[in-house]
Formats: structure tokens, sequence, C-alpha cells
């Protein structure tokens, strides 16, 4: 792990929430003067938006767990190498929509594939490229796919999406019990912020427990 910028990421179950507080995050920090460099799992790269498509195609719905995990880490790879690592050693704030949590949570725990699984395949990925703060969105996880849903249904426009919502509910409850566990294993850096109420709200939760760690990093114009 480099010791220069400041690495944050969000998770967070379906329809959380967390893609449009990553952007709100995002709109603060350069309003402050912060240089900022976004990525997104799986995606992020050229390779791995490839990557993206053959994981959430619904069209594989018979990929093998150890497939689903594998090509994760797989874009996780290259968004290090092309993405994360360049920025932080230029002091940026790195902001990812999804890191190995997400990969804990779904593959680890929803899946069964378990934590030891996945954490071997991280140190063959990534090493210990971890984020500094995990900002983790809990909502209503019903109603957060339900959303999800919805708003796959109404983005279809060729390439769909949907084959990990198309997973059950029980399936997406695992995945927040697989965050739950994070948190109660490493509460310093994984928080579980409340995603309920409107989004300047969350906006401000989140805010309240970035600000701290801002003193760390310079400025665009320092
Ligand atoms: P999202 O970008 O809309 O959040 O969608 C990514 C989907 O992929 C979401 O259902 C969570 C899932 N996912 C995993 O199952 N494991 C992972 O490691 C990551 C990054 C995402």
């Amino acid at each position: 792990m480099t010791d220069r910028g400041l690495f944050i990421s969000f998770e967070g179950t379906e329809g959380s929430g967390k893609s449009t507080q990553m952007r709100l995050l995002i709109e603060r920090l350069r309003n402050t003067g912060h240089r900022v460099t976004e990525n997104q799992e799986p995606g992020g790269t050229r390779i791995g938006t490839e990557i993206r498509r053959i994981l959430l195609d619904p069209v594989n719905a018979q990929m093998a767990s150890t497939t689903e995990l594998l090509l994760m880490f797989a874009s996780r790879a290259q968004a290090a190498e092309e993405v994360v690592l360049p920025a932080l050693s230029r002091g940026d704030i790195v902001l990812t929509d999804r890191w190995t949590d997400s990969t804990l949570a779904y593959q680890g725990e929803a899946r069964g594939l378990g934590f030891d699984r996945v954490l071997a395949t991280q140190r063959l990925a990534i090493g210990d490229l971890l984020p500094h703060l995990t900002l983790c969105l809990e909502v209503n996880v019903e109603a957060g796919l339900s959303r999800a849903r919805e708003r796959n249904r109404k983005l279809s426009t060729g390439t769909s999406e949907g084959r990990m919502d198309a997973q059950s509910l029980e399936f997406h409850m695992r995945v927040q019990q697989g965050y739950r566990k994070i948190a109660a294993s490493e509460p310093d850096r994984f928080r579980i912020i409340d995603g309920s109420g409107e989004p300047n709200e969350v906006a401000e939760r989140i805010w309240q427990t970035v600000a701290p760690l801002l003193r760390h990093v310079s400025r665009a114009a320092s």
C-alpha cells in the first residue's frame, strides 16, 4: 500500500444509492480543491469494461462462482495497475465504486466461497491494495433491490446488466450479512452509513466521516 494519496471505496447492496453518493462526494472534494481520480468495479478501465459486460450479462446465468470470483479480480488487477496505484502515487484522492469488500460480501458470503478463498485471490491479484476508508451504505435490501431492477429495466438499451440483480432476495440478504461481518472485524476502516433519507442528508453523513482524513492529503493548488 502506498503512503501517498487517500483511497476510499463505496460499498452497498443493490440500489443503495452509492453511485449517487460517490458523485456528490467527488463534486464536494473537487470544489474544495482536491484532485480526485475515480474508478468503478467491475469496470474502470477499457479491459475492465469488457470484463464487466461478461460478468453482468444475464445470458451468462451459468457462470461458475469461481469464474465470477476470478473475473472480479481480473478487472481489479487491471484497475490497480492502470488507475489506482498511479493516482495514489501522484497524491490524489481515489474514489472507487466497489472494491474487494464487494467480493467478500457477494462471492465470499452470498455465493458461499468463503472469505479465506477471496482473500487468497486478492493477494495474488492486488496484494495489499486496500482502501484507507470504506463507506458502506445500508438501506432496506428489498426496497433497494426493487429500485435497482426497475432501473435496469428502464436502461435496457441493448446490453443488460441484470445478472446479479436477478439473484434472489435471500442472496442479497446474505450480501448484507457479509458486509456486517466485515464491519464487525474492521470497524475503523469499514463504516456502515445509514443510507436512508434524502441524498443530501446521506451526503452530509458521509462528509462527517471523510472530512477528518482530508488534512493528510494535499490540495491541487498546494
Ligand atoms: P454495480 O456497479 O451496479 O454496483 O454492479 C456491479 C454488480 O457486481 C453488483 O451486483 C455487485 C456485483 N459485484 C460482485 O458480485 N463482486 C464484486 O467483487 C464486485 C466489484 C461487484
